[in-house]
């Protein structure tokens, strides 16, 4: 359990985000499916690894020793990378969002 497989998950996630999106660019699945593929993934990701931070967060804190503490630490960091990965590309689709509040603020005058 002392491996987080770093570069495992990485090359997994990367290998199937491009399937999935050379799928669905050649029309094979929608860019729906896609989209709905990767945010479901965000979401598991995220709820495996936020509750999972959340319960070591408040067992360190309340000083309880949980034999399961390790396992729950292993599973949150492989987690935690698929989830930081996937936002990556989330952030990405979603940057014209950004983008329009950033520029708007640069073009508001200041007074
Ligand atoms: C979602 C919110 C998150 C919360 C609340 C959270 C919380 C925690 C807590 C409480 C610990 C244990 C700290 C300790 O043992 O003193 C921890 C460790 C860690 N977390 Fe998170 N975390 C979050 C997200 C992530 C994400 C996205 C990653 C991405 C990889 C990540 C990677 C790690 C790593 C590498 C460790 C240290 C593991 C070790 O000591 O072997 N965490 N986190």
């Amino acid at each position: 359990m002392s491996q987080y497989n770093f570069f495992l998950i990485t090359f997994l996630v990367f290998t199937l985000y491009f399937l999935s999106l050379t799928l669905s660019k050649q029309g094979k699945i929608t860019q729906l499916t896609h989209r709905r593929l990767w945010n479901t993934i965000l979401l598991v990701s995220f709820l495996v690894t936020g509750l999972l931070g959340l319960i070591l967060a408040f067992s360190i804190d309340a000083k309880l020793s949980l034999s399961w503490y390790l396992p729950f630490l292993w599973f949150h960091v492989e987690f935690g990378i698929v989830m930081a990965l996937v936002s990556i590309f989330h952030l990405i689709w979603h940057l014209p969002y950004y983008r329009q509040i950033f520029l708007k603020h640069k073009n508001t005058p200041s007074s």
